[in-house]
């Protein structure tokens, strides 16, 4: 059988403080796409961790008057924990700071000496320690004293070193030539306009190690330099399918990766820098790079000197996972920046989850066990109304699908939403409370339509809010082999004969 294989990434965080909001969006948004490969049938390895080396993390160490590796150790813990909180799928949890991924730098490191990209000048310029990002002149404004990068608005310094130069210029034209043939390499096309733009500028060689501070991987053969912390932290990719043992079975699955998920703010390193050394390596590169907006609160990117960051686990102690998955999922438009809020996120929860599909659900299995002996009736012919809901899912799989392969998760969920709207509705118009007196027959077909659907509607559900679906198939007693796309495509049987597990209020409206 061919096995079809799927490999999916996080960007590796820093962990110069506890995570945010920001963070756990990008890892709920791979997360998502995860469970749904997988669910299509696909072997998924999915990827997150955290990216420690560099002059910021060694600042924010120092500030806290910590040793580096036990303040690396400390907070890397805490994303480790966060990833647990979100309830992400994830096969691995990288750190840089880890051997296998020295070994892995080391590697790429040679392999971009050995093809002659690699050669040593002085860097002049600047730098930003937030961004860990070199800057042109032109990318500087003054303000308020400060230079700044227009960019990202973080503050720049002068920098003047010995450096190794990686040879960037000479491969702009090939960024370009694979931007045009592989139109879907980056993710959505502004984001792309924005890339071909910044290339057809022409590119400047790229300073790859420091000679200035020590928190980082040593250039092999010169020890002086420390390795540029991105060109270290890009390769966690790689490092954690076991290259450079490209025979390993882990590389030789899942490399090139399927799709590198991160914010816009890092979308330079992706697109450009990153293939770019993979060229030069002589290494495959990746499928796809999606560059999701910024999550906002009061219309201003979360940011920790802005003081206006919401605690992703506050919020979640409070209004619980799926919750927040949900409504970042539905609300933000992936592509673009999006502003929330507690009270959108309080009218997601109410709207969607506790009025519609919890209802849903609740209402149909109370009235099962009032009417039906708890059981899921058995039927003896469909009215055309019946198989409208069931057939409308089936015939839209393949535009679901394609909806999820583009990164399009808010179509997706708005569409699977309405199945459930149209599921009460039916419930609603068919009835059956006033059948059970006069149709038993036609009852019973109904409530079988409407517990199928339930079950697709779970089905599609299980990539977003994967503790509240999988709890509504276990109560219709959905076996956990079968909670799988094509099933909803195959007519098996629901279980009629056993008594329906337990039922919870999944969703509890809250005010
Ligand atoms: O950049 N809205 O790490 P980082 C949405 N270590 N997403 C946000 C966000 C916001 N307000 N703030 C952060 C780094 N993010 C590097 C990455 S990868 C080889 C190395 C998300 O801790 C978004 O995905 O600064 C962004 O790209 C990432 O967090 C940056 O996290
Ligand atoms: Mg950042």
């Amino acid at each position: 059988m061919d096995i079809k294989n799927y490999y999916i990434t996080t960007p590796i965080y820093y962990p110069s403080g506890k995570p945010h909001m920001g963070h756990a969006y990008s890892s709920i948004i791979a997360d998502v796409i995860a469970r749904y490969k997988r669910l299509e049938g696909y072997k998924v390895h999915f990827l997150t961790g955290t990216d420690e080396h560099g002059l910021k993390i060694q600042r924010e160490a120092e500030k806290n008057k910590k040793e580096t590796q036990q303040f690396c150790d400390e907070l890397s813990e805490k994303f480790k924990e966060l990833s647990k909180i979100l309830n992400l799928s994830n096969n691995d949890f990288i750190r840089t700071t880890e051997k296998r991924h020295y070994k892995s730098v080391e590697d790429l490191w040679n392999r971009l000496v050995q093809s002659g990209d690699i050669y040593l000048d002085k860097y002049k310029g600047w730098y930003s320690v937030s961004d860990e990002a070199y800057y042109d002149n032109d990318e500087i404004e003054h303000k308020d004293n400060f230079k700044i990068s227009k960019l990202s608005g973080s503050k720049v310094e002068w920098v003047e070193e010995e450096s190794y130069f990686f040879k960037l210029s000479s491969w702009s034209q090939k960024l370009l030539d694979l931007y045009k043939s592989n139109p879907d390499f980056i993710l959505p096309n502004s984001r792309k306009n924005e890339v071909v733009k910044f290339v057809e500028k022409g590119l400047k060689d790229l300073s790859v190690s420091r000679t200035s501070f020590s928190w980082g991987i040593p250039v092999p053969k010169n020890q002086k330099h420390v390795i540029y912390v991105w060109l270290d932290a890009l390769t966690n990719y790689l490092s954690a399918l076991n290259y450079p043992d490209t025979s390993s079975d882990l590389y030789k699955n899942y490399w090139p990766a399927d799709l590198h998920v991160i914010g816009k703010d890092i979308l330079r390193f992706h697109a450009v820098y990153w293939p770019a050394f993979l060229m030069a390596a002589n290494l495959p590169i990746p499928k796809r790079v999606f560059g999701h907006g910024w999550i906002l609160s009061d219309e201003k990117k979360m940011s920790k000197s802005l003081g206006n960051i919401l605690d992703p686990i506050q919020i979640i102690k409070i209004y619980g996972i799926d919750q927040l998955r949900y409504y970042l999922i539905k609300e933000v438009s992936l592509g673009n920046d999006g502003n929330i809020s507690l009270e959108n996120l309080k009218n997601c929860i109410n709207n969607d989850l506790a009025n519609n599909y919890g209802n849903l659900c609740q209402r149909v299995f109370a009235f099962l066990k009032k009417n039906c002996g708890n059981k899921i009736p058995k039927y003896s012919t469909f009215t055309n109304e019946d198989r409208t809901l069931t057939n409308k899912v089936k015939n839209d799989l393949k535009r679901l699908n394609e909806l999820v392969n583009k990164q399009d998760l808010n179509n997706y969920i708005k569409q699977v939403i309405e199945y459930s709207f149209d599921s009460n509705k039916y419930f609603n118009d068919s009835e059956p409370w006033a059948l059970k007196k006069t149709d038993v027959k036609k009852m019973n077909s109904v409530l079988y339509s409407i517990v199928e659907q339930i079950k697709n509607i779970s089905i599609l559900l299980l990539p977003i809010i994967p503790i509240s679906a999988n709890k509504i198939l276990d109560t219709i007693n959905v076996k956990k082999d079968l909670r799988i796309i094509t099933e909803i495509n195959d007519n098996i049987a629901l279980d009629h004969d056993k008594e329906l597990g337990k039922v919870e209020i999944l969703f509890k409206k809250v005010d």
